[in-house]
């Protein structure tokens, strides 16, 4: 069984799919819940599901060194094996991804190497696109990057804002990570896709 830690910054709905799935015959259990904002609405969805959980909160660290060194006793004091960042909003340094490599996923809202960073669905709309999504990827030491392990793609409409993307992109997420975790965990790295163009 391979202990999962799903780390937060906020509601937590990616989360909830992914702790959800993990039951039955699935090869994964989330074992554990952190976030760095104490007020995160995920940690109470988290309780509900009865996963541990706990908070590290960069503002009580200096730096990030200590942030992380914090975040590691507790992925190791949980017997961690895996990593998902599930709207994980601080950068990790190299040397906490290094430690991690190839144990750390991590889900952003565009279809990658489209828009790295923030207001990913605000920038699909500015630059015209007719496609959007989201990315599950591996976590290396460079911000979004690392190899793609799946994709949902759907079409931006011409009225769209990035409030409606960000509905739209959102319940495809939460379809994509789970499939992407089952498909990881079974040791087959051929990136899902799925298609909800209109
Ligand atoms: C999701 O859209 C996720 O892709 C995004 O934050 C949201 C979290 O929602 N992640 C990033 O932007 C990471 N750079 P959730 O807390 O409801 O899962």
């Amino acid at each position: 069984m391979t202990r999962v830690a799903l780390l937060i910054s906020g509601g937590g709905s990616n989360m909830v799919a992914l702790a959800r799935d993990m039951t039955g015959d699935h090869p994964g259990r989330a074992k554990l819940v952190l976030s760095n904002v104490p007020q995160a609405g995920g940690l109470l969805k988290a309780s509900a599901l009865r996963i541990p959980t706990a908070v590290v909160d960069h503002r009580d660290h200096d730096g990030r060194l200590p942030f992380e060194a914090a975040i590691n006793a507790e992925l190791d004091s949980a017997r961690i094996d895996l990593i998902c960042l599930a709207g994980f909003m601080r950068i990790l340094t190299p040397e906490f991804t290094h430690r991690w490599a190839g144990r750390i996923l991590n889900i952003h809202p565009s279809l990658l190497p489209k828009y790295k960073g923030l207001h990913t669905h605000r920038r699909a709309i500015e630059a015209g696109d007719t496609e959007h999504g989201a990315s599950v990827h591996m976590v290396t030491g460079d911000l979004d990057d690392g190899p793609v392990l799946g994709q949902a793609v759907l079409s931006v409409r011409a009225d769209d804002t990035p409030a409606t993307l960000a509905e739209r992109v959102l319940p495809l997420e939460h379809r994509l990570y789970p499939a992407v975790l089952r498909r990881f965990l079974a040791g087959d790295t051929t990136p899902v896709t799925i298609d909800a163009r209109d």
